[in-house]
């Protein structure tokens, strides 16, 4: 359901503030970049009318010897319409001058080598042609990739010079219209320093600063209390923050710790896992004695971590790669989906018989979910698959469905790493203009111009785009519990997780006086109100 947080918009402002948006999109200062961000198109339709019988060993390609449509258009539409007249329609309109149909010259007979997101950022600088690789891999690399992704040139979190004091604005409005300007002032000189337009991101804990991060460490001592009191034991209080970007969260939670619990704050021990070298040495300037900084990815962890810890995990999922899957509509069986590369760059998504050993292990877990089955909402029930079979030029393949195949290896890291953990991941589970016609499906954005351009596929110029997901919790949980909350007998144990809302954890842990401003209104309530919380 979307709120009024989630809607709501500033006027004096082409783009709306919205709470699933990463970053505030503003008009004015900026120039185009002469590195313009091309997307590459990519048609939601082809693969769908492939003939039927063939044949699922060989790799499906979605657009072989079609010509390559534009964003938005549907296959029968383009058949009919010169290629010179095409209307153009969606998002693209604001900048079509810019984002225009890619003549290829791709060569398909060239041999492509298939390549991983780790082959990618060990050997290459800049982005590789003639290879292909899966979907959550073409991911990873547009976005890890140290030389040209997203995160290493595009990305910075926004965080206001002071905290706000809640109580001197007028109502929500008046602290967006605040936030909205200093944010504006902080892109313009990014800009003006860069000559490229970057991308601010802003998240809970950086604009509710330290109330957010306050909310998290009363929960988490809550809770820490209460485990050391059931296990008769007097542990110190350990916490894994993954993704820790500016390191506000630790200094908040720590700040809460040393002030309101110094008994606790004594003995605690706090570590970062931090991706970005970038942002791990800015965390390192944080002024608190004990915290050690680990400086790489969170699916690499590879030491045992015995003792009860808390593991946190901030808006950092969301940026997991996912990969793709299909089902054929004869059988219902799933096919992989790879991402090729061409020699002029161009993409194409093809398709193969499910082989991926994590893909494949994943749609194990999700089938062997105890309690109701879990169906697939790309997957039509059979009886409506037959009878479209029986229409002219009906499809041989289903939606597709993006399934979060990176985080369920974080929940395998967790079980097999962090035995005697407790979880507190947050994020979205609701996002705007997400590719369309797909199940999980991703937002792909960019800033240009000033503007956030969100665009329909995945299929785009690696480094240049954000694209990030919103995770279906309820699944998520599932899986997790499954990976991560069974006894060594393999039953399930008493400490299920639970999910809930960014409202629910607020009135549950947060000082709403704090935050609350004159009108009544609440930020730490109403905005962020497509985040949810998943506490084991
Ligand atoms: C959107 S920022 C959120 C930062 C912070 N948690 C907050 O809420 O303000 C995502 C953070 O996760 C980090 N990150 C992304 N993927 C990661 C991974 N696989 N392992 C560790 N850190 C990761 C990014 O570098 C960044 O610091």
């Amino acid at each position: 359901m979307l709120t009024a947080a989630f809607t709501r918009t500033q006027s004096s402002r082409s783009v709306a503030w919205r709470a699933g948006q990463r970053s505030i999109a503003t008009r004015g200062a900026t120039k185009p970049s002469k590195a313009k961000p091309k997307p590459k198109p990519q048609s939601q339709q082809q693969s769908q009318s492939q003939p039927q019988s063939q044949s699922q060993s060989q790799p499906q390609s979605q657009s072989q010897s079609q010509p390559r449509p534009q964003v938005g258009h549907k296959r029968d539409e383009l058949q009919q319409i010169p290629e010179t007249e095409k209307p153009f329609t969606g998002y693209f309109d604001a900048v079509r001058d810019i984002i225009r149909m890619p003549v290829t010259t791709a060569d398909p007979n060239i041999p492509s080598k298939r390549v991983t997101a780790e082959y990618c950022s060990a050997h290459f600088k800049q982005t590789p042609r003639n290879v292909s690789m899966l979907t959550r891999d073409f991911i990873s690399d547009s976005l890890y990739n140290p030389a040209y992704g997203y995160f290493s040139k595009q990305a910075l979190i926004f965080s206001p010079k002071r905290a706000y004091d809640f109580g001197s604005f007028r109502d929500s409005a008046d602290f967006l219209g605040t936030v909205g300007r200093q944010y504006e002032e902080m892109e313009c000189e990014l800009d003006d320093v860069r000559n490229i337009p970057r991308q601010l991101w802003h998240t809970p804990t950086e604009l509710l600063k330290p109330w957010y991060g306050r909310s998290v460490a009363r929960h988490i001592v809550r809770q820490h209390k209460a485990d050391c009191a059931a296990r008769h034991s007097d542990d110190p209080l350990v916490i894994y923050e993954m993704g820790g970007g500016n390191g506000t969260l630790m200094a908040d939670i720590l700040g809460y710790v040393r002030d309101e619990e110094p008994a606790i704050y004594a003995r605690v021990k706090y570590n970062l896992i931090e991706i970005s070298a970038k942002l791990a040495r800015k965390q390192l300037g944080r002024q608190f004695e004990g915290v050690r900084i680990v400086n790489k990815s969170i699916l690499e962890w590879n030491e045992r971590v015995d003792e009860p810890c808390f593991f946190v995990a901030m808006e950092v999922i969301d940026n997991f790669a996912h990969d793709v899957v299909r089902y054929d509509y004869e059988t219902g069986e799933p096919v992989q989906a790879f991402v090729r590369v061409y020699d002029d760059g161009e993409l194409e998504e093809l398709y193969e018989p499910v082989a991926d050993p994590l893909i494949k292990d994943y749609l194990s877990a999700r089938a062997a979910l105890p309690g109701a089955a879990y169906r697939s909402p790309a997957l039509p029930p059979a009886l409506y698959r037959r009878l479209r079979q029986q229409l002219p030029l009906a499809p041989n393949l289903t939606r597709r469905e993006f399934i979060p195949t990176q985080a369920f290896q974080l929940c395998r890291v967790l079980r097999d790493w962090f035995p005697r953990h407790r979880l507190v991941l947050s994020d979205f589970y609701q996002l705007p203009d997400t590719v369309p016609d797909a199940v999980d499906a991703p937002v792909v954005q960019t800033r240009f111009d000033g503007n956030m351009v969100p665009c329909e596929t995945y299929l785009v110029q690696p480094g240049w785009f954000d694209i990030f997901f919103p995770t279906n919790f309820e699944l998520l949980k599932r899986v997790y519990d499954a990976t991560c909350r069974r006894d060594a007998a393999g039953a399930d144990d008493r400490r299920q997780s639970r999910v809930c809302t960014q409202r629910e954890f607020a009135q549950d842990n947060a000082e709403l006086e704090r935050t609350r401003t004159r009108s009544g209104e609440n930020p730490m309530l109403e905005f962020y109100e497509n985040n949810k919380f998943l506490l084991s």
